[in-house]
């Protein structure tokens, strides 16, 4: 009995050193962005956006890895690892919180080995919330989106293509990799954005 209730107390410590991450995937405009936000107000997650964080090192004066990184988001290419892991490490490491939606991360074979490499003993991964939704629906939500005045350089048809190319033949075999391992929760993105946080809520309650 002493024995058992020590062995929890250890597992429980070595698992709150952690850092609690749950991945989010899904389409380029699927709606990661919109549901994490409702994540942290409801829950008290930290969203980091793998995509926000490189455009704010981008926007970086003098930013060694500025240029490289412009010609990857125009053209819907991943960013080597080595630099979106240690921008999400940085990240971590300062916030005072330890429940992280890792949003738009990781996007292909390279993300996942350097993640896996850099930071697998430090994580407790939760589940991969995918927001699964077609193609059409994306690219009309990303159209608007710009539209609307995102001041992305690739929220155009012509950077939209090159998207989905990636994340058709780079992020599917990702999301199929955890699949296989039983940590996808997938949701319906559809419909509106309340409706699919109604679907979203258990998972995090
Ligand atoms: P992502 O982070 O997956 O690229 P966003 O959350 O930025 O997607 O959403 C893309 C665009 O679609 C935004 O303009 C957002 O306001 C809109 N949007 C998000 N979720 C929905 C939804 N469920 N229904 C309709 N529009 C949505
Ligand atoms: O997730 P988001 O749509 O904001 O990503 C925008 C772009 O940022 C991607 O198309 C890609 O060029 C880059 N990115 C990346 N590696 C990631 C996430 C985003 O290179 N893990
Ligand atoms: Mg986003």
């Amino acid at each position: 009995m002493l024995v058992k209730r020590l062995l929890r107390g250890l597992q429980s410590a070595i698992m709150s050193d952690k850092y609690n991450v749950a991945f989010v995937l899904g389409g380029p405009g699927a709606g990661k962005g919109t549901q994490c936000e409702k994540i942290v107000k409801e829950f008290g997650y930290v969203h980091l956006s793998a995509g926000d964080l490189l455009r704010e090192e981008r926007a970086k004066p003098g930013s060694e890895f500025g240029d490289m990184i412009e010609e990857h988001i125009k053209n819907g290419t991943i960013v080597p690892v080595e630099i979106t892991c240690s921008l999400l490490e940085r990240a971590m490491k300062n916030s005072e919180k330890n429940d992280f939606l890792i949003d738009g991360f990781p996007r292909n074979q390279n993300n996942l080995e350097g993640w896996n490499k850099q930071m697998g003993e430090k994580v407790n991964l939760k589940f991969v919330l995918f927001f699964n939704c077609p193609l059409e629906v994306c690219t009309q939500r990303c159209l608007d989106r710009g539209a609307a005045g995102s001041g992305r350089s690739d929220d155009n048809m012509e950077s939209l293509k090159k998207r989905f190319d990636t994340y058709m033949n780079a992020t599917m075999p990702i999301i199929e990799h955890y699949e296989a391992l039983n940590l996808v929760q997938t949701i319906d993105a559809t419909r509106s954005p309340e409706e699919v946080f109604e679907d979203v809520k258990p998972l995090f309650s």
